[in-house]
């Protein structure tokens, strides 16, 4: 009787309104999840009412958002596959959760979303959905209806008089909130086309329209948490709302990547994440200098793993929550300030510095010292080098390989 539906105001969720009502007869209540989406919640609520919605939610989530998946996942130092900053992948884990709190209040049966049959993000919702409200019904009418292309979406919407913001030309599948905006599908498809940046990019510019003179920017963290910017105190959304203008006004940030879905396709999307690609260096260089050899390159392994489970929608999950605990301890002593400079792109170090920083400048110095005795190299290296020493032997006397 009561269907909560994933709505974002674009194209699909549109259509699925009048195509639920339509097949289940019942009452459509649209929620929106604010994860940071700007303009885009503009005037929302009336039209999921005006295209036949009974009720419309928008949930306040930016903070969730942003303390409960996108900080753990940036202390993780978590990169899919070496390049994507993840931010569809940490927004959805919250977002079903606003959906599912939502659905259990208002006593409804199933939750609906307008994620193709195809991509990563019907298995996020659902993963989520599942590990939060087992017995919750999804519809996913992507799947299951006789629309098979967004032109068609296109014309459904048309024929049935529901009002849409865009044009056929510029219908690439996009994704925005606070983190990022992807952009997926129409020229992109094809590997041999260069993106169209000037067309497509909104939140950073080009990197020959970026500024002739240097920017720097210095952020500060806290046990691996960002908490200010240029000396300035901040709270996690608005510190990431500076850092886009900053970075993307500088051509930071900006991703073209084919990437392995988890359905088993290639895809290929142009990302925007102009903040999260500062807060990620800036993080990485302050573990540079504080965390020992060991932790760092442990911690390094357990970040693909990390990734692979926000990528894959594995957010609920106990191992996902262990290595939240793993990560945290390792974070007690990433604490201090990263000065970076920008120019067109690209960002270079201008200083780091903790107040538990390992970084001696007496042992590593090759001016004189008075800490490190070079006498003990040699005696490290006998037995350091002693198996080989014996491999070696052995192959001087038998035949071998
Ligand atoms: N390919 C990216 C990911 O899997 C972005 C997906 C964007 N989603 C969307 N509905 N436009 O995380
Ligand atoms: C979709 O297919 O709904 C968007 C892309 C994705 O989920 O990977």
């Amino acid at each position: 009787n009561k269907i909560v539906l994933a709505y974002s105001g674009g194209l699909d969720t549109s259509v699925i309104i009048h195509w639920l009502k339509e097949n289940y007869g019942c009452e459509v209540i649209a929620v929106t999840a604010n994860v940071g989406q700007d303009d885009e919640l503009d005037g929302l609520e009336e039209k999921a009412l005006k295209t036949g919605a009974s009720k419309f939610y928008l949930a306040e989530i930016e903070e969730a958002f942003v303390y409960d998946s996108i900080f753990p996942t940036l202390k993780a130092g978590a990169v899919y596959e070496n390049k994507y900053l993840l931010g569809t992948a940490t927004a959805r884990p919250i977002i079903a959760k606003a959906l599912v709190d939502i659905a259990k209040q208002e006593g409804a049966d199933a939750i609906c979303h307008g994620c193709t049959g195809k991509g990563n993000d019907q298995v996020r919702f659902e993963m989520g959905i599942k590990a939060l409200a087992p017995e919750m019904d999804i519809i996913a009418p992507w799947r299951t209806w006789d629309i098979t292309s967004r032109e068609e979406a296109i014309a459904y919407a048309e024929a049935h008089e529901i009002p849409l913001k865009i044009t056929r030309e510029t219908n690439y599948s996009k994704d925005k909130n606070l983190w990022h905006l992807s952009h997926e599908g129409l020229d992109l498809e094809n590997p041999l086309n260069e993106p169209k940046y000037d067309a497509i990019l909104e939140m950073s510019v080009s990197p020959e329209q970026a500024p002739n003179q240097p920017t720097y920017v210095s952020i500060t963290f806290d046990e691996g948490i960002p908490v200010a910017l240029n000396g300035k105190e901040m709270d996690g959304v608005s510190l990431i709302k500076a850092l886009n203008t900053i970075g993307g006004s500088n051509a930071i940030g900006i991703l073209d990547m084919i990437e392995n879905r988890l359905v088993g396709m290639k895809s290929r999307g142009v990302y925007e994440t102009p903040g999260g690609t500062l807060l990620y260096f800036a993080h990485e260089q302050l573990e540079m200098i504080t965390l020992d050899k060991e932790t760092l390159q442990y911690k390094q392994e357990l970040a693909q793993k990390y990734a692979n489970l926000i990528y894959n929608g594995q957010y609920f999950t106990p191992l996902k929550q262990a290595l939240d605990s793993f990560v945290d301890e390792t974070q007690k002593t990433v604490t201090g300030t990263v000065k970076l400079k920008l120019y067109k792109g690209n960002m270079v170090v201008s200083s780091v510095e903790s107040p538990y920083s390992l970084y001696s400048e007496a042992f590593a110095t090759f001016d004189e010292d008075d800490v490190y005795d070079q006498n003990d190299a040699a005696g490290f290296i006998n037995l350091y080098g002693l198996s080989s020493v014996i491999h070696a032997e052995m192959k001087q006397k038998v035949q071998f390989g």
